[in-house]
């Protein structure tokens, strides 16, 4: 063979692994990745999965409340979308019963991202780079399916288990949180009664309890009701995990409680906040009479919470 033959014939295999390589090595969850942090699935293409669910903040969102197109106020408060595998039900009402169900919701909310799913889908059909990674990844066009397959299996990777109190509990590091934090703990699990509704590996049940967040006048939102029209989920929304929970300020449904200071000064007497409360839980009635310190020792097992890799996720 002429040597130039045998440079083009080199050059030109190279091209075809490159582009067999560059194809065959993105992921389902490398591709959702993308797509969580692109702006092309809202209608203005200004708003991404990610300017709510903020890396930086858990996934999580500093607003009580969600804004999304067009300055848009929503009703509630941007969750976490981190450590959601054990999760059954979404939404703080549950409405959304999988991942994958509940990925698509965001893209046609008018209040979030605005954009019927069949635009979303003709967009990114229309787009080379997205068509190509959708044929490399599911073997065919953006469609529903994918779209959603793509989005919730980026979700499944955000799992963290590497705080300071996993470090002292599951790999026996006695030094791993401070004094405070271990008292605090066993304050959760005891007098201050959280370990009841809190628990498991994510400290939440996966359950939907009333803390006392609604009275039908100005805490309005009534929960879980609206799903299963059942009277006793009036006022019920779903436990939150407790990982990262330093991070995701303001907390619950209505993000009405700015600190996690203001957390524990809520539980301590949600009879102060809440006295008008409807269908308040019966583990919410009594006042725990914490005592300044005890407050300081449950707020360091709080923090105590946070994943150190966690600004690995951080994109
Ligand atoms: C405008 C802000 C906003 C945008 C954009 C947004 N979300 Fe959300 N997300 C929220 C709010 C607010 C909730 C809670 C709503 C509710 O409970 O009714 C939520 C809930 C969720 C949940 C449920 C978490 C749980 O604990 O049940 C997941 C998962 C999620 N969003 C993923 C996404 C994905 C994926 C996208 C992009 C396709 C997205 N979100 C876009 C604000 C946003
Ligand atoms: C009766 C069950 C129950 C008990 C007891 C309980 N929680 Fe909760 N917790 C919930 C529910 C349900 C929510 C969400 C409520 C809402 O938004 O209306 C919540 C929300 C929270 C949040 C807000 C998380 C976020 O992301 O917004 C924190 C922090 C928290 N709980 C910590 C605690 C601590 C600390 C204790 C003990 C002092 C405790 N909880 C006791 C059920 C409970």
């Amino acid at each position: 063979m002429k040597k130039i033959t045998i440079v083009f014939t080199i050059v030109f295999l190279a091209f075809i692994v490159a582009s067999f390589v560059s194809k065959s090595t993105i992921t389902k969850e490398e591709l959702g990745q993308q797509l969580f942090f692109d702006p092309i699935l809202s209608r203005d293409s200004t708003i991404s999965c990610a300017s709510c669910h903020k890396p930086e903040f858990a996934f999580a969102d500093t607003s009580a409340v969600s804004i999304g197109h067009g300055g848009a106020r929503g009703k509630r408060n941007t969750p976490s979308s981190m450590n959601l595998i054990l999760h059954e039900n979404f939404f703080w009402d549950g409405r959304a019963k999988g991942l994958e169900e509940q990925a698509l919701i965001p893209i046609e909310n008018p209040v979030e991202m605005n954009l019927p799913i069949e635009e979303a889908l003709e967009r990114l059909n229309r787009n080379s780079k997205y068509n190509g990674r959708f044929k490399a990844v599911f073997n065919k066009r953006p469609d529903r399916a994918s779209l959603a397959a793509a989005l919730a299996a980026f979700e499944r990777t955000l799992e963290t288990s590497n705080s300071s109190f996993d470090e002292w509990k599951f790999s026996d590091d006695p030094a791993a949180i401070s004094d405070r934090a271990k008292r605090g703990f066993h304050l959760f699990n005891t007098k201050a009664n959280c370990v009841k509704c809190h628990f498991g590996a994510d400290l939440t049940a996966n359950e939907f309890r009333n803390i006392g967040l609604f009275n039908g006048k100005n805490l309005n939102d009534s929960g879980r009701i609206v799903v299963t029209g059942k009277a006793e989920d009036l006022g019920r929304f779903k436990t939150p995990s407790l990982r990262n929970v330093a991070l995701t300020a303001p907390y619950m449904h209505n993000g009405i409680l700015p600190t996690l200071k203001d957390v524990i000064e809520f539980y301590n007497d949600p009879g102060k906040l809440a006295s008008q409360s409807i269908n308040r839980d019966s583990l919410m009635i009594k006042p725990l009479q914490l005592t300044e310190q005890e407050k300081d020792d449950l707020l360091a097992f709080l923090n105590s919470l946070t994943d150190k890799r966690f600004l690995v996720h951080n994109k």
